[in-house]
């Protein structure tokens, strides 16, 4: 299973990076509004931390403007991946982005059938969002099992990329369904590694081995 980080601060990345966690990086429009930096820069800099996917997202809402965004985008680095939503406006740049060679990631996706229309344009990944389908009280688990039969039934190479993870569970949960990739935020990455037992142990270990004699 892949560990995408979700998330454009460059300390997180790094960060996660040493821990052995991040083979990808995802960002969207409101991840890099956070970080008050223009976008390709942005992009530009993630790329010299990671060398998997770098997911980059386009705002526009037509299919020709998402076409030039994620021409520009695609030409920061090799490993950019371009996000466009899942709009009919979408499809089509999907379509015509993936017939250039360039990767795109369909976001936004809430229902199996758009996963399965963001597979049938090309897509090489799509991004089911599993917490904010939990928020309107729809398992956003049952979405990534419908996903991941569909492209099994049709042997589709688009990978999962279980998104919108709010805590470990969601994690828990897509590995045990075997989905693609998680992108996590770099909280949830840290609560993944920790456990109280591992904690209480550890200090228990340590309190013992004060009573060792050292030579
Ligand atoms: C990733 O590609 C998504 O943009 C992200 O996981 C959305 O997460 P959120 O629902 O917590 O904003």
């Amino acid at each position: 299973m892949q560990f995408f980080i979700d998330t454009a601060n460059l300390d997180e990345i790094r960060e996660a990076a040493d821990l052995g966690m991040v083979d990808g990086v995802t960002t969207n429009p409101s991840l890099v509004a956070k970080e008050g930096c223009p976008l390709e820069d942005r992009i530009r800099e993630i790329c010299q931390i990671v060398d998997g996917p770098v997911n980059a997202e386009v705002v526009s809402l037509d299919a020709e403007g998402m076409v030039t965004e994620g021409r520009r985008l695609a030409q920061i680095a090799p490993n950019v991946v371009v996000k466009v939503p899942m709009t009919p406006e979408g499809l089509k740049a999907t379509r015509r982005l993936a017939g250039e060679g360039i990767r795109v990631n369909v976001t936004l996706v809430f229902s199996p059938l758009q996963g399965l229309l963001a597979a049938k344009a090309g897509a090489a990944y799509a991004s089911p969002f599993v917490g904010r389908l939990d928020d309107i009280s729809q398992d956003g688990m049952d979405l990534i099992r419908d996903l991941a039969l569909i492209y099994e039934n049709y042997a589709y190479d688009t990978e999962i990329i279980v998104a919108s993870v709010r805590h470990p569970v969601h994690v828990l949960e897509a590995a045990r369904i075997g989905a693609d990739i998680a992108t996590i935020p770099f909280k949830v990455i840290r609560q993944l590694a920790s456990h109280p037992l591992t904690d209480r142990g550890l200090e228990k270990f340590l309190a013992d081995w004060e009573k060792v004699p050292k030579k």
